[in-house]
């Protein structure tokens, strides 16, 4: 040690810890043995015991300045990289089997090192077996400025002779300090996708998890926040979410008298992995963090981190183009003449993509039929797609389309030439479902699909693939692979789903792509980095959306957020509402008009119009600034989202009546009358005009009044929405 450290060692055992002096966030400890990973607003702790285990040590607020000597010890039963074996106190990460059947593991620390991973400082730790061949790395990487770090854990099988089997493996696993702790979890169904659900977590474990192989109109995602900090808008909270599109799962597991084990991966329910000798399996990433500012500082950090970090990086930076889309208009019967006489008014109104559902295809002319078959229904398109697709062009729109990779109907050429390709139990002689899945763990079935979509991309003038993902895996058999590969199935498929997206991207790199199932029945941030945007919701009814969208907000960008305007009525609420507040809710994130636009009134072409203008004036600032979500849905009869520019120059602010304005009515108007906005410069001026009404001139008020005093709620009538435009004007 040089004389500085030692005086830099001395300094910092006072406080209870002596670290190794570093301007990283990562920073390695003698005393306790360990680490300590801080950023903005957190600190992760790890601590090595004397016989060599590695254990979590404190994670929460980097505030408080004595939480290392208040946890110099580590949680009892719990390790860095829990494995079944020894005192089955808390949940395993990971549990094996080795070729003598023994089914305990023990791991002891082989080194810990400091790396950069993609210009992050990241923390790996290498650890193995006691006794046996095995290798595991688990790693940290740190990304200060979200209070995020990403986990995941790489296991190798390092025998040179004997299989591993691996039955559970999960990303990794924090310790929130004891208290008594209320989750967030965000549940739904199709339809009413992102709906937050708040649970007490008593002791024991309570599991979220997904079996049906797809992300389940939920993310996998969370947020724990504890009991005694009452409101969930503000105060610690520890969230994350996992990277990974298959099943999964995220388990809280609380002891009666201590602290929390959160775990997040894979859900190894009817899997298991075999590594031959060599072998390495990666786990999906899973993002945690801590921030002290509750779930606006989640929906914050989250926001940032997806938009900068996840996303592709080919579009990141680039505005979500207005989009048209033809499934509610056309379904399945769909022909040029009809599209481009759609397309010319949509391209009147400002919209800059125009999409072409499902129905274009091979025999598509029912939901039964046809799905597997890429190629153009010449029926419908007896000139092929070119021709409406250069018509388009002409009318200066991009072109997208869509696609079920993933899935064939029985009912298809596809399935009757290779009915050996999808994934079910041929001895149970069921009758199969209308839509089933091709088993893409099949190198075949990967390589038939990768030549079929490049095909579709090379051939046409495509800049858009909405990918859906229509069907629940119900029958996962692959009964031609060998036994030891079959309870492998969702796990290569979901390698070989991303290498599929991987490989198209990199030969078309400029296609822009749209995850989708059954709406928003695969929005995980596995998918997220492979897709530009998400349909949210089959449920596009303004009302409803108020709400899916607030909870979607909680996890995602709303650059990510695609929202049609649609002429149904919304199916809850039956409740009439009118075209600008429709274009008011589907303006907070991707805008999209997904209905027949040929009924359009005259009227109602000039208010789109206008509101698409207004949308790209405001596009910059909802795409890439920064969300506030002011008032939930959920506990008042309104909303309020407020998107700042990144300089507190500018801000949109959304706000939505979702019932009677009533002041003074404690029962129908739930909520204050008064708004405080956030995230203003206190001492600049700003005008704040109504966006619908150009002859607003508007009224200006100090940063400083708007966020401390605040002003009247804007929207007067019931089922009124209002857009405010904020600029400062110094
Ligand atoms: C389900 C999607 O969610 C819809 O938007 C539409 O694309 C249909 N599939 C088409 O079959």
């Amino acid at each position: 040690m040089t004389r500085i450290g030692f005086i830099i060692f001395i300094i910092c055992a006072l406080n209870g810890v002596s670290y190794a002096q570093s301007s990283s966030s990562i920073i390695q400890t003698e005393s306790p043995k360990g680490w300590i990973i801080k950023t903005n607003s957190s600190a992760y702790q790890i601590i090595v015991t004397a016989n060599g285990t590695v254990k979590p040590g404190y994670y929460g607020s980097k505030e408080q300045a004595d939480y290392v000597k208040k946890n110099a010890a580590w949680f009892e039963g719990i390790d860095e990289v829990p494995v079944r074996g020894g005192l089955p106190v808390k949940s395993p990460v990971l549990e094996v089997v080795f070729a003598d059947h023994v089914r305990d593991a023990e791991l002891e620390l082989i080194n810990g090192e400091i790396i950069t991973l993609n210009g992050r400082q990241t923390l790996k730790i290498t650890q193995k077996d006691k006794i046996y061949p095995l290798q595991v790395i688990s790693y940290i990487r740190s990304l200060p400025e979200y209070d995020i770090l990403e986990k995941w854990i790489e296991v190798k099988n390092t025998s040179r002779k004997d299989a591993l089997k691996v039955e559970n493996l999960m990303s990794g696993n924090i310790v929130l300090p004891s208290d008594e702790y209320v989750l967030t979890q965000l549940s739904g169904k199709q339809m009413n996708e992102f709906q937050p659900n708040e649970s007490l977590l008593t002791p024991g474990v309570k599991l979220i998890e997904n079996r049906g192989f797809k992300s389940n109109y939920n993310a996998p995602w969370f947020q724990v926040r504890p009991q005694s900090s009452n409101k969930d808008e503000t105060g610690p909270t520890w969230f994350g979410s996992l990277h990974y599109s298959g099943n999964w799962r995220l388990l809280f597991d609380k002891a009666f008298d201590s602290n929390v084990q959160v775990t997040g991966g894979i859900n190894f329910w009817d899997t298991e992995l075999n590594l031959k000798p060599g072998e390495e399996f990666q786990t999906p990433k899973l993002s945690v963090g801590y921030t002290p500012d509750g779930s606006e500082g989640v929906s914050l950090n989250l926001g940032a981190y997806v938009r900068n970090e996840i996303l592709p990086a080919e579009h990141r930076r680039d505005m979500r183009p207005v989009l048209f889309n033809s499934w509610y208009a056309t379904t399945y019967h769909l022909n040029e003449e009809q599209q481009v006489g759609m397309a010319k008014i949509a391209a009147e109104t400002g919209v800059e993509l125009f999409v072409i559902d499902d129905g274009w295809f091979k025999g598509r002319t029912t939901h039964t039929t046809g799905l597997g078959d890429w190629e153009v229904d010449k029926t419908k398109f007896p000139n092929g797609l070119g021709s409406m697709i250069k018509r388009i062009n002409d009318l200066g729109m991009k072109f997208g389309i869509w696609v079920e990779p993933e899935s064939v109907t029985p009912n298809s050429d596809i399935y009757r030439a290779h009915p050996d390709w999808i994934l079910s139990y041929p001895s149970r002689k069921k009758e199969l479902p209308y839509r089933v899945f091709l088993n893409l763990g099949k190198e075949e079935v990967y390589q038939h699909l990768l030549g079929a979509i490049s095909k579709l991309l090379k051939e046409n003038k495509i800049d858009f693939i909405k990918w859906d993902q229509n069907t629940y895996l119900t029958d996962p058999g692959w009964m031609d692979a060998p036994a030891d590969v079959q309870r492998e199935v969702r796990i290569r498929y979901i390698q070989n789903l991303y290498r599929l997206v991987d490989e198209l991207k990199r030969s078309f790199p400029k296609v822009w792509f749209e995850s989708c199932a059954s709406g928003g029945g695969r929005i995980d941030y596995g998918m997220m980095s492979k897709m530009d945007q998400a349909w949210v919701s089959d449920n596009a009814g303004a009302l409803d959306r108020i709400f899916i969208q607030y909870g979607y907000l909680s996890a995602l960008p709303a650059n990510t957020m695609v929202s049609w305007v649609i002429d149904q009525i919304d199916n809850f609420w039956m409740q009439p509402i009118s075209l600008a507040y429709k274009f008011d809710v589907s303006m907070s994130g991707v805008l999209g008009i997904g209905y027949d636009i040929r009924k359009w009134t005259p009227e109602e072409r000039t208010l789109a119009k206008n509101k698409i203008e207004l949308y790209k004036k405001i596009r910059p600032i909802v795409h890439q600034g920064i969300l506030h979500r002011l008032v939930s849905p959920f506990n008042n009869n309104r909303c309020a989202l407020q998107y700042n520019a990144a300089d507190g120059k500018s801000s949109a602010l959304f706000c939505y009546n979702m019932a009677k304005y009533l002041p003074g009515s404690v029962l129908i108007d739930r909520g204050s009358n008064i708004l405080k906005l956030k995230g203003l410069k206190a001492e600049s001026s700003y005008r704040i005009t109504k966006a619908n009404d150009v002859n607003d001139k508007g009224s200006i008020y100090k940063g400083g009044f708007l966020m401390e005093i605040g002003i009247t709620w804007p929207a007067k009538n019931a089922f009124e929405s209002q857009i405010l435009l904020i600029n400062e004007v110094n």
